[in-house]
């Protein structure tokens, strides 16, 4: 962490947040770590600092590069297209970026080529050959993902290339059996090639000290320590063609894979932003370079961000960051987002219904530093933008502003009430408590504090009660004084919230007509003429938020039933018929879920505890993707209760529970109706 987070001497500071895919739009998850960094880096120009966002499009891969085939264009027409999609969400959402740039760039090009170079002259990039999965039909070496086969640890067949979603082993794609190219549906052959390895084991040392100075989250620092403890492996950086993305410097057919490249974007884009003003960016970036830099991410990349991207600095004699901070995944009403349940909403379908500082608020009302996943409910979103921000803040300004313009001609008072002063000094002083809390992105707790004050100003003009005494022509002063007070509080309240609503704050700084900066407030607005109140933020409606689902239920549907058009969604072919007496077999009971738990290690799986009636049963079912554990427990589900237990690596699983799914990931419990008890049998 800086030594220097005050307001005294300016500090000069980086930061990035994640760069996101050409291939795709952006959605409400996305924006959580956006509108979390756009806040942070207001709250420090705020403060004076000098503090820029530097950004971009990540717009290489095989994903692009096939979705690019796929549509019939190139792939740099695919992330030019992206690209401006993102720009016009960026600004939808009041996102401040100084620069939003893009991977596939000669900036990138040239800053890859520099780093690889110094890694390579150091020793640190080695040469070997591996035998990977090989599409003869479509002519490429397929990556993890776009392989299928059946698990080589449980026999499942449609498992990827990486991992198996119903026994969590993790293998090489090669030991797949049965494997299945996804990209032409040939069978793969393996094929020995030469891969370029940056020597990531040989920095294990270098990353405890680095990993343990302070730079991390606690939580985040644990984890990176599991993966130190257990090793590091070397980091296969190259991909053979065909590949999108950047040719290695004297090795024809091999690319820089996108992981190796996209990081190093975050430089290209402080280059491309500097170059137009003649700067160095370099002072930035070397090993000395004086200033500040962090990085905002999501949990899943921190491996990443915490262990190659510092090492690969340290390499090419670069500075590193002086925190990375990670958050959780946003979740919508308790479980994640779904396109079929509409709750996967892009940021498009959210501004065409409602204001983005709606959420703006809503996130940093419930942010704090810490991983844990965020969730947005969405009754309490309404609840807490109408209660807060219409019903406490800019309710200030509108039971002052009336009396102020049309019996004051808009003159503020000459002074504040007498007994108003001293309060709005702690209005002032309140900036140090709230500034610690937006420094520490603490924003909940910042959003509390400024709450509270909120509250204090509502209360006061509540008792002053202007709209009695304005009825008495000796207390005329008096009414002017109280609403000066009102907007006086009223603008501090704004200055503090201006990080986080940016276009509230505008909107009061052209009505109070006067600056919002923190110099400014120390003073009150006296014997000042304000301009006349135009309503400032209407409130949040119920209705729009189901507009929001509804659009988004329907681009899904309408999703699956252009791929069932273009044959492109795997329906599963039927198995062999049964007899009557084979179904008869299988007992179903109503099983209640008496406990959830997450499974270390295992991406897809939680752990259920079932109440059968006369017996409790230990479950592993892989319907993590659909469901906050908490929310499964008390529910009722049905169970296959007579399977025979089966010993899987994290325990004994003792029997199954039915689940049903759009694909993708997402399977979802059956649900029994009301009346179902544990133990009956189902027929
Ligand atoms: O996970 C992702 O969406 C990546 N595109 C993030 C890249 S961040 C940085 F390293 F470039
Ligand atoms: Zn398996």
């Amino acid at each position: 962490m800086p030594t220097n987070t005050s307001n005294t001497e300016p500090r000069k500071i980086l930061v990035t947040a994640a760069l996101p895919y050409a291939n795709g739009a952006l959605h409400l998850g996305h924006m959580l770590e956006y509108i979390q960094t756009d806040i942070w880096v207001r709250f420090q120009r705020l403060r004076g600092h000098q503090c820029q966002w530097i950004w971009a499009v990540d717009g290489h891969g095989t994903p692009i590069m096939l979705k690019a085939e796929a549509e019939g264009v190139t792939p740099l027409e695919l992330i030019t297209r992206f690209k401006h999609e993102h720009e016009r969400d960026i600004a939808g959402f009041l996102l401040s970026p100084d620069n939003y740039h893009t991977t596939h760039s000669e900036e990138n090009r040239e800053l890859a080529e520099l780093i690889y170079r110094r890694a390579l002259d150091a020793g640190y990039i080695v040469k070997r050959t591996i035998a990977q999965l090989y599409d003869a039909e479509k002519d490429m070496f397929l990556p993890d993902r776009y392989v299928k086969g059946t698990c080589p640890n449980c026999g499942k067949p449609d498992q990827y290339g990486d991992n198996c979603e119903h026994c969590s082993a993790t293998y090489d794609a090669i030991e797949l059996k049965n494997p299945v190219s996804v990209v032409s549906g040939s069978t793969p052959v393996s094929r020995d090639s030469e891969q370029h390895f940056f020597a990531l084991s040989k920095y294990t040392e270098w990353l405890k000290d680095w990993t343990t100075s302070g730079t991390l989250q606690p939580e985040i620092a644990n984890k990176v320590k599991e993966w130190l403890d257990s090793g590091l492996q070397d980091w296969d950086i190259s991909r053979n063609a065909p590949y999108w993305g950047f040719e290695i410097p004297d090795a024809p057919g091999k690319f820089f894979y996108v992981w190796l490249d996209a990081p190093i974007g975050y430089i290209a884009s402080h280059k491309n932003m500097l170059d137009q003003s003649g700067e160095d960016f370099m002072q930035s970036w070397n090993a000395d370079a004086d200033g500040e830099l962090y990085h905002f991410i999501g949990k899943d990349i921190a491996n990443f961000h915490t262990l190659f991207w510092p090492a690969l600095l340290d390499v090419a004699g670069m500075r590193k960051p002086d925190g990375v901070f990670c958050h959780g995944f946003l979740m919508v009403d308790d479980a994640k987002m779904s396109k079929s349940r509409g709750t996967s909403v892009t940021a498009e379908t959210y501004l065409k219904h409602l204001q983005p500082e709606y959420l703006r608020y809503y996130y940093a009302a419930k942010l704090n530093a810490g991983v844990a996943d965020f969730n947005l409910q969405l009754d309490d979103f309404t609840q807490r933008v109408n209660a807060d921000l219409v019903g406490k803040v800019v309710n200030i300004a509108s039971r002052c502003a009336g009396f102020i313009s049309k019996q004051f001609d808009g003159m503020l008072a000459q002074d504040l009430p007498a007994d108003q002063k001293a309060e709005y000094q702690k209005f002032v002083t309140a900036e140090a408590q709230i500034a610690e809390h937006y420094e520490a992105r603490e924003f909940g707790k910042a959003m509390r504090d400024i709450i509270q004050l909120a509250e204090y100003a509502n209360g006061y003009i509540a008792d002053a009660e202007p709209w009695v005494k304005i009825k008495d022509e000796s207390q005329r002063d008096d009414v002017q004084a109280i609403c000066t007070a009102g907007l006086n509080y009223f603008r501090v309240i704004m200055t503090y919230l201006s990080p986080v609503l940016p276009e509230l704050a505008e909107k009061t700084a052209s009505f109070l007509n006067c600056e919002l900066t923190l110099d400014a407030i120390e003073s009150p607005l006296v014997n000042h003429k304000i301009n006349k109140f135009k309503p400032m933020m209407a409130r949040l409606e119920e209705s729009s938020i189901n507009k929001i689902i509804e659009e988004t239920r329907e681009s899904a549907a309408d999703d699956a039933a252009n791929a069932s058009a273009t044959g492109n969604q795997s329906v599963e072919p039927l198995k062999a018929e049964i007899d009557y007496a084979d179904f008869d077999k299988c007992d179903f009971r109503i099983a209640r879920i008496v406990d959830a738990q997450p499974v270390e290690g295992a991406d897809k799986l939680l752990q259920l505890t079932l109440d059968i009636g006369n017996e409790t049963r230990n479950v592993f079912a892989g319907i993590k993707s659909a469901y906050d554990p908490a929310t499964l427990v008390g529910r009722h589900t049905v169970m296959i209760a007579n399977l025979k237990p089966r010993k899987m690596r994290f325990g004994l699983s003792e029997g199954m529970v039915l689940a049903a799914g759009p694909g993708g990931g997402d399977l979802f419990i059956l649900s029994p109706d009301d009346g179902a008890a544990p133990g009956m049998q189902v027929k």
